[in-house]
């Protein structure tokens, strides 16, 4: 059984994405850590009674530091992040305490249209301006610097016929619910592997 925790800041639809389509028998998500009180993934995940827990960078009512959340997650066993939607920047000593154990969902096909800055609608803003043909979402291993570690896998959506970043963004967001699910039953069946500095996933 794969221990997960699930962070967001906003929707939540990958989050459900993931509680719908990941089977019950594979997965469990142990913990959804937002930087957020009063969002719909919060409200998501009270409904289903996964715990909850409030970071921040300074502890404040409510808030615990990415300090002690490193202790909450090891102290559930947590095995993979999971970062969907989750909107602030990971600090160092985090990622350095689960080392390709984060994975984050990205809406276009990196290593394009990333970096700061580049989320929600300023990415399919972006990728509209640019007149790419195609874009698509990519789910990649976290490290210290945005949208830059090695990616694991991606999905692609013909864009040629849009006529707005909105369309875009509904486009993508369908192709997310099915990649990120799928990603996380490959952890969870163990079928993800690095060779040969390479991301491997098996059948
Ligand atoms: C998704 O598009 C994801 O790729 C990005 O933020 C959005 C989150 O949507 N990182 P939701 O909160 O899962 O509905």
């Amino acid at each position: 059984m794969l221990n997960i925790a699930v962070f967001v800041s906003g929707r939540g639809s990958n989050l459900r994405a993931i509680y719908e389509k990941v089977p019950k028998s594979k997965v469990v998500i142990s913990a959804v850590v937002s930087d957020k009180k009063d969002c719909k993934a919060i409200e998501f995940a009270k409904e289903k009674n996964i715990p909850v827990y409030f970071v921040s960078s300074k502890e404040k009512e409510d808030f615990i530091s990415y300090f002690k959340l490193i202790d909450e997650l090891k102290r559930l066993n947590v095995d993979l992040i999971v970062l969907a939607g989750f909107l602030k920047k990971i600090p160092d000593e985090f990622v350095d305490a689960f080392e390709n154990k984060i994975i984050n969902i990205h809406p276009a096909l990196l290593p394009s249209f990333g970096g700061k800055g580049m989320y929600g609608i300023y990415v399919h803003q972006a990728v509209f301006n640019s007149s790419a043909k195609v874009s698509g979402a990519t789910v990649h291993f976290v490290d210290k610097i945005y949208d830059n570690g090695k990616i694991i896998a991606q999905r692609a959506v013909d864009i040629e016929d849009v006529k707005s970043p909105e369309e875009i963004a509904e486009r993508v967001l369908k192709i997310e619910h099915e990649l990120l699910p799928y990603v996380v039953e490959k952890f969870a069946d163990n079928k993800i592997k690095i060779e040969n500095n390479r991301v491997l996933i098996l059948e």
